[in-house]
């Protein structure tokens, strides 16, 4: 019997228990024997679920029961989670994470301990929810050289633009819907205004490039600024608006990352991509471009990419999985300036245009007094 911790007991940690619970015979066959999830960590009252005697306040129970080898960090934030990771790593506990803001900022730092203590930190959950996207690059595309991942990498504002331009539901309605199905963070201004596809994107940089792109010099735009107007101009010039996160290899290795709305051409794969719908294209120098699909959250999509990774722990107790990046003193990141695009340009009282190629420079300089500009993919 493996025996698990699961810390945190919202959206994704409630998925997890569910999911463990739903599938246990499929997973005791995978895992070769059975897993228990021996502890729940939160501080609220759960004592009236069928397994609230599972519940726990006290971390250092978890911290210091050595029978529980495999901990699900499904607490988000970079406080307690931190903290909590770090202990559990230390006490020699592999810890498999959906939290994409401590993978971005904290990460190297987590991995290197989990290097020294031959255990793993996995974290297949932080990016694209349900969607494989981690593990495939690392490994079915690891012949490649990476030259450039472009993603919708947020169901919450995917949803909300879908709901908006399909249905005519206000921004506010789509919000209030997306945090009903548990789609967005606990505070949705990181949905919103883009901080949540930046950490994505940024631990996606990370693993291709090889060293840390910090999330708070990633340039990053959300969606609070798109109008109804420009979605239907952009309608009838062929194109649809999506809240994209890029990153773009140079021939120095040093690397363009950004997250803001494109336009894309309806025709393009990314184009078709709706509702909670994430999906992630990445361009390697030997396959070209490879898609990858699903839900990028709510609650059991995203314990689904939790408890696998559980499960790779368990089965790499002995083997830890070689995953790590630089501290950023490599300092990859190339600020966007000479970033070359076609351009969506809007002026008061004008029809829009598509125009370029220009770098980012060249087309802020040009449309300066433009009332909407957006990058074209
Ligand atoms: N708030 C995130 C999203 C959750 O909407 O994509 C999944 O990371």
């Amino acid at each position: 019997m493996v025996k698990v911790a699961v810390l945190g007991h919202g959206t994704v940690g409630s998925g997890v228990y569910e999911v463990f619970d739903m599938n246990a015979e499929r997973i005791a066959r995978a895992v070769g024997e059975p897993v228990e999830v021996k502890y729940v960590l939160d501080l609220r009252d759960f004592s009236h679920l069928p397994y609230g005697h599972k519940f726990v306040s006290d971390f250092s129970v978890i911290e210091n029961d050595p029978e529980v080898t495999v901990v699900a960090e499904v607490m988000g934030g970079v406080g307690a989670a931190y903290e909590f990771t770090k202990r559990c790593l230390l006490a020699g506990k592999s810890v498999c994470t959906s939290n994409k803001e401590l993978v971005a900022t904290r990460g190297e730092e987590l991995l290197q301990i989990a290097k020294e203590k031959n255990v793993n930190y996995l974290f297949e959950a932080s990016v694209g929810g349900g969607i494989p996207v981690i593990r495939p690059m690392l490994q079915c595309l690891a012949a490649n050289e990476i030259l450039e991942i472009r993603g919708i990498l947020n169901g919450t504002t995917n949803y909300i633009l879908s709901e908006m331009i399909h249905k005519g539901v206000s921004f506010e309605d789509a919000l209030k819907q997306a945090q009903a199905n548990g789609y967005a963070e606990k505070d949705p201004t990181a949905d919103i205004e883009g901080h949540d596809a930046c950490r994505k994107i940024s631990i996606l940089s990370d693993l291709a490039f090889g060293d840390k792109f910090d999330p708070n010099e990633v340039s990053c735009e959300g969606i609070t600024k798109i109008t109804l107007q420009d979605v239907e101009e952009a309608g009838k010039l062929g194109y649809v608006i999506k809240l994209i996160g890029r990153a773009v290899r140079c021939d120095d290795g040093t690397a363009y990352a950004y997250v803001a709305p494109h336009l894309i051409p309806k025709e393009h794969p990314l184009a078709a991509v709706e509702d909670v719908f994430n999906a992630i294209m990445i361009d390697g120098n030997a396959t070209g471009d490879v898609m990858f699909y699903g839900k990028g959250a709510g609650k059991l999509a995203t314990a689904s990419a939790v408890v696998a990774d559980m499960m790779d722990a368990m089965a790499h107790r002995e083997k830890r999985r070689p995953v790590e990046w630089g501290d950023g003193s490599k300092h990859l990141l190339r600020p966007l300036g000479t970033l070359e695009s076609k351009w969506y340009v809007r002026k008061d009282g004008q029809a829009a245009e598509i125009t370029g190629p220009m770098t980012t420079d060249e087309a802020q300089t040009k449309f300066a007094d433009a009332a909407a500009m957006m990058r074209v993919l």
